[in-house]
C-alpha cells in the first residue's frame, strides 16, 4: 500500500501563499531564468555599480537626515545646520563614515553615471530599439547633478555657501528671465536660509521622486531588452551548437559577475571614506566675500574655466559670449545628448564602423577633462600643485603667499599682525625655524597642525605648494 504524501511544510505552504497572490515565480524566472552571452565587460556593469551608489546614497542619506539640522539660525559663530554637520562629524558614534560615504558617493555617482554614459555610447547601445533607455539615461545623469548640486550647499561651510553662489548664477545668464531665475533658486537675491530650506526640499523630496521614477521606467526598459538579447541568444544557439555552449546563465553566473563590480565599488568608496576625510570648512561667512574666493564644485570646473577664458580673451563680447558659454553650451550638449540615437545614423553599433562619433565623443571628453583640470587651476587661485625640490622665495614662495594669503596679510593692519608682502616683513614674527618645517608656525598653520588653519576659512593651498613650502623650510627658509 502505498504512503500518503507528507503534507506540505509551512515553507512550502508559504511559497504556495504567495505564488497564487503574486506570480513571484514566473517574475524572477523572466527577469532571472535565461542565458546570455558568455563574454561581458566589466564595464558593462557601470549601470549596476551606479545603481548600488544610489542605494548606499539613499541609506546614508536617510541617515544623516535623522541628525542634519536644515537651519541658519546663529549657534555661536556657525548656523545650526554647520553645528549639526559638525555633531556627525565629532559626536554621533562612525558618523564621520556616514557622512564620508555620502559625500564620497556623491562624487562617484556623477563620475560613475558619466562613465556608464561612455560606455553605453562607446558600444552603439542606445540604437534601435533602445532609444528611449538611453534617453531616460540623459535624464537620469541630469537629476544626479542636481542632487550633487543642491547637496553641496547643505553642510553651510565657506565652500558649500560660495561654490552655490557661483552655481546659481548661471541661471541669471539666461536672457529676459534671468534674475527671475536667480531669485528662484536662491529664493531672494542673496543666499540665505530661504536658499537652503529650498533646496533641502528639492534635495530631499523632488530629486528622489523623480529620480525613482526615471529609473524605474530606465530598469524596465533595460529588463525589456535585457530579455530580447536572450531570445536572439537563445534561438542562435537552436542553430548553432558551438555559440550554445558558449552561453551561461544569467542566474547565477552573470549575477555574480555583476557582483564583483559591485563589490570592487563599494570597497573602493570605503577606502575613499575611511582615507580622505569629508572636508568640513570654517562655517559660511556672507559677508566675507573680500575674503573668500568663491569656486564652484568641480563638476562645474569646465564651464567656469571656458567662461574665464571668454572673458579675458574677448572682453568686449564677453555680454553676449557668456551666456552662450553657461546656457547654451549645456544646453545644446544635453539636447545633442538626447538626440544622440537619431543623430547617429549609422546601422552598425560597432565602434569601427561609426569613425565619426566616436573620434568626436573622444575629443568631447578630452576636452572636458583637460578644462576641468584647466578649471581645477583657477580654483585653487592659480597656485600650482607641483612640487618645487629647491624653492626659491621669489619664485616659488612669494607668488603662493601673493595668491593666497595677501587679502589678509598685507596692508597697514595686516591679520595677526602678520605681514607678508616681503620676506624680512614676514621673518619679523618668526613663523619659520630654517630647517624644521614641523616647527615652523608658517608650515603648521598651511596643514592645519595649530588651527585656525591658513588660508583662514578655505580654500586651503593645494598639496604641492604646501610641500612646495616645507621643502623651502627644509632647505633653510633662504631669502633667494
Ligand atoms: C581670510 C583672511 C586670511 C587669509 C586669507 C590668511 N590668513 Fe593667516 N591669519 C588670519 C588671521 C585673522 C590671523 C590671526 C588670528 C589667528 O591666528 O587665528 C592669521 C594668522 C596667521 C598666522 C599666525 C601668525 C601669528 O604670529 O600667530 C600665520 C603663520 C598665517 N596666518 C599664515 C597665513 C598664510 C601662509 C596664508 C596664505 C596661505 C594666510 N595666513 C592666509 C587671516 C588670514
Amino acid at each position: 500500500m502505498r504512503s500518503r504524501a507528507a503534507p506540505p511544510t509551512a515553507r512550502q505552504r508559504l511559497v504556495a501563499f504567495l505564488e497564487e497572490r503574486t506570480s513571484f515565480s514566473v517574475i524572477f524566472r523572466a527577469l532571472f531564468m535565461h542565458q546570455v552571452p558568455g563574454f561581458v565587460n566589466p564595464l558593462d556593469y557601470l549601470g549596476e555599480a551606479t545603481a548600488f551608489v544610489f542605494i548606499n546614497q539613499a541609506v546614508t542619506g536617510i541617515l544623516l537626515a535623522m541628525f542634519y539640522n536644515a537651519s541658519t539660525t546663529p549657534v555661536g559663530h556657525a548656523t545650526a545646520a554647520y553645528q549639526s554637520i559638525q555633531t556627525i562629524m565629532t559626536q554621533v558614534p562612525l558618523g564621520w563614515v556616514l557622512r564620508g560615504l555620502h559625500y564620497w558617493g556623491a562624487n562617484a555617482m556623477v563620475v560613475l553615471v558619466f562613465a556608464h554614459m561612455l560606455r553605453v555610447f562607446y558600444v552603439g547601445a542606445y540604437k534601435k530599439p533602445r532609444e528611449l533607455t538611453w534617453m531616460f539615461g540623459v535624464m537620469l545623469l541630469g537629476v544626479v547633478i542636481l542632487f550633487a548640486f543642491t547637496g553641496y550647499l547643505l553642510p553651510w561651510d565657506q565652500q558649500a555657501y560660495w561654490a552655490t553662489m557661483v552655481g546659481t548664477d548661471m541661471p541669471s545668464y539666461v536672457p529676459f528671465i534671468g534674475n527671475w531665475l536667480l531669485e528662484l533658486a536662491r529664493g531672494g537675491a542673496w543666499l540665505s536660509g530661504a536658499t537652503l530650506t529650498r533646496f533641502y526640499a528639492i534635495h530631499m523630496l523632488v530629486l528622489p521622486l523623480l529620480l525613482v521614477g526615471l529609473l524605474s521606467v530606465h530598469l524596465a526598459l533595460v529588463f525589456r531588452h535585457g530579455q530580447s538579447i536572450a531570445v536572439e541568444a537563445e534561438e542562435r544557439g537552436r542553430r548553432d551548437e558551438r555559440y550554445r555552449r558558449t552561453l551561461v546563465d544569467f542566474w547565477p553566473n552573470t549575477i555574480a559577475q555583476m557582483s564583483v563590480v559591485v563589490l570592487v565599488v563599494a570597497l573602493g568608496l570605503l577606502l575613499l571614506t575611511l582615507l580622505f576625510k569629508a572636508p568640513l570648512l570654517a562655517p559660511a561667512d556672507p559677508l566675507n566675500r573680500a575674503h573668500y574666493q568663491p569656486i564652484p564644485a568641480w563638476y562645474f570646473y569646465s564651464i567656469y574655466y571656458v567662461l574665464d577664458a571668454v572673458g579675458r580673451l574677448f572682453p568686449m563680447q564677453a555680454p553676449i559670449l557668456s551666456p552662450l558659454v553657461v546656457i547654451g553650451l549645456p544646453l545644446v550638449g544635453g539636447i545633442a545628448l538626447l538626440a544622440m540615437p537619431w543623430i547617429d545614423r549609422s546601422p552598425s553599433p560597432e565602434p569601427a564602423a561609426r569613425p565619426l562619433f566616436i573620434s568626436g565623443a573622444l575629443v568631447g571628453v578630452a576636452a572636458l577633462l583637460v578644462f576641468t583640470y584647466l578649471g581645477n587651476g583657477l580654483a585653487t587661485g592659480g597656485v600650482s600643485n607641483t612640487v618645487v625640490a629647491r624653492p626659491s622665495f621669489a619664485a616659488d614662495i612669494q607668488p603662493i603667499l601673493s595668491a593666497k594669503c595677501y587679502i589678509c596679510h598685507s596692508g597697514s593692519s595686516p591679520s595677526g599682525g602678520l605681514d607678508l608682502t616681503s620676506y624680512a616683513s614676514a621673518a619679523k614674527l618668526h613663523i619659520w625655524v630654517p630647517g624644521n618645517p614641523q616647527q615652523s608656525l608658517l608650515y603648521e598653520k598651511i596643514t592645519g597642525a595649530v588651527p585656525p588653519r591658513m588660508p583662514l576659512g578655505g580654500p586651503y593651498l593645494p598639496p604641492g605648494a604646501i610641500q612646495t613650502i616645507a621643502n623651502w623650510i627644509k632647505e633653510g627658509a633662504p631669502n633667494n
